[in-house]
């Protein structure tokens, strides 16, 4: 589809401003949320919700009560923050825009977060809980804040853009599978990592070495784990991680030579590098809690620099629905309109097909 290039107007922007906040708030409360599983105060206002210990305000908290209460403020501010967003979207964006249906994506995103966090502690899969049930929904928790931040930054660029957009990723898609097996390798092995990190702060890995222990994070008292699940299951993040990397940085080394990508592809394969660096730090430091919440961080701005990098590549390509790889004869990107052997055009199009090729 022609896309028409029209710089946003100041109500555009102003919305833009706020989503940019609101995406920079959400990454606030999710590491804020691994706070809560790391201090073992997901407890902290029994099983009750959205009361806190029965309470609207509890009196006389202990500490796991004031972190858990304040992790519910801060989350239900996250949720009203996502309810403006489609309200303001609605009045400032014409029918059928981009940022419309990302503003209410975001939204609906924010609620299954809710219902995730209210499901865990209706059902007390917190604090020394060490159940299969527990890992199950923390893994699915994960996943469903990478769909949201990946929302709350794709409403943040359609609101940027001023006109009203139809890329259609499906088309894209085929265009280039590898960056499909990264994302959704992303999903994976940041799933994967949460287990790891339950894992971590059931089982914590004893300093001097000798076999896992638990309780610790719940503050009871410490009991051998070596057969349990969450503790073999250790080894897993590592080594798909370790592979998800390589893909991350080859695939950033074939993005960087399509000019327009190439910024959120060197981010892309500089982040793959530090977490990889985060993530053998934490083995070798036994998973201290900054690091946890230093590589959880990285671990979402990875996905966003990857949505970014795949968001830009897809609509480069949905300008392009001429190209070679598609094999339709119109072609309308300057890209390639001017393929000067070697220049940035010539080597966009060499990328583009490189990537369907690796992956065909
Ligand atoms: C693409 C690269 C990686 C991604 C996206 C990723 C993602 C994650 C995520 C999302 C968590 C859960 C964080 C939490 O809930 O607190 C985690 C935990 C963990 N990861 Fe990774 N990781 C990556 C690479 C690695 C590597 C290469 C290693 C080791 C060599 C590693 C070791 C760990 C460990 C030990 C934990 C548990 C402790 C913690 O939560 O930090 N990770 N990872």
């Amino acid at each position: 589809m022609k896309v028409s290039p029209v710089s946003p107007s100041a109500a555009e922007r102003w919305f833009q401003r706020f989503a940019a906040c609101v995406l920079g708030y959400l990454l606030l409360v999710i590491v804020f949320g691994a706070w809560v599983r790391i201090t073992g105060s997901g407890a902290g206002c029994g099983a009750h919700w959205p009361s806190c210990q029965g309470e609207l305000v509890p009196r006389s908290p202990s500490e796991a009560t004031l972190i858990e209460y304040s992790h519910r403020l801060s989350s239900g501010l996250s949720g009203l923050a996502a309810l403006v967003l489609p309200l303001w979207a609605f009045r400032v964006f014409p029918a059928g825009h981009a940022a419309r249906r990302w503003s209410l994506r975001t939204l609906l995103l924010v609620a299954v977060e809710g219902a995730i966090g209210a499901a865990l502690v209706k059902n007390r899969l917190v604090a020394d809980d060490a159940s299969l049930a527990r890992a199950i929904v923390v893994a699915l928790h994960l996943v469903n804040t990478l769909l949201l931040t990946a929302s709350a930054t794709l409403t943040v660029v359609a609101a940027g853009r001023g006109e009203n957009p139809h890329t259609s990723s499906s088309e894209g898609a085929a265009r280039a599978p590898l960056l499909l097996i990264v994302l959704i390798g992303l999903g994976l092995v940041a799933a994967t990592g949460a287990v790891t990190a339950l894992g971590d702060t059931l089982f914590p890995v004893p300093l001097s070495g000798g076999s896992a222990v638990a309780g610790s994070a719940g503050g009871g008292a410490l009991r051998p784990a070596a057969d349990h699940f969450l503790v073999q299951l250790r080894v897993l993040h590592p080594v798909l991680a370790c592979g998800l990397v390589v893909a991350a940085l080859g695939l950033a080394k074939l993005l960087a030579s399509v000019p327009s990508v190439r910024p959120w592809a060197l981010l892309l394969g500089g982040l793959a590098l530090l977490q990889l660096v985060l993530g053998g730090v934490n083995v070798l430091l036994r998973a201290p809690g900054w690091l946890q919440l230093a590589h959880l961080l990285v671990a979402q701005l990875l996905w966003i620099s990857a949505v970014l990098a795949a968001q830009s590549f897809w609509r480069s390509g949905s300008a392009i629905s001429g190209s070679p790889i598609s094999g339709s004869p119109i072609s309308r990107s300057p890209i390639s309109r001017s393929p000067v052997p070697g220049g940035p055009a010539a080597r966009g199009e060499a990328a583009r097909r490189s990537i369907s090729r690796s992956n065909a």
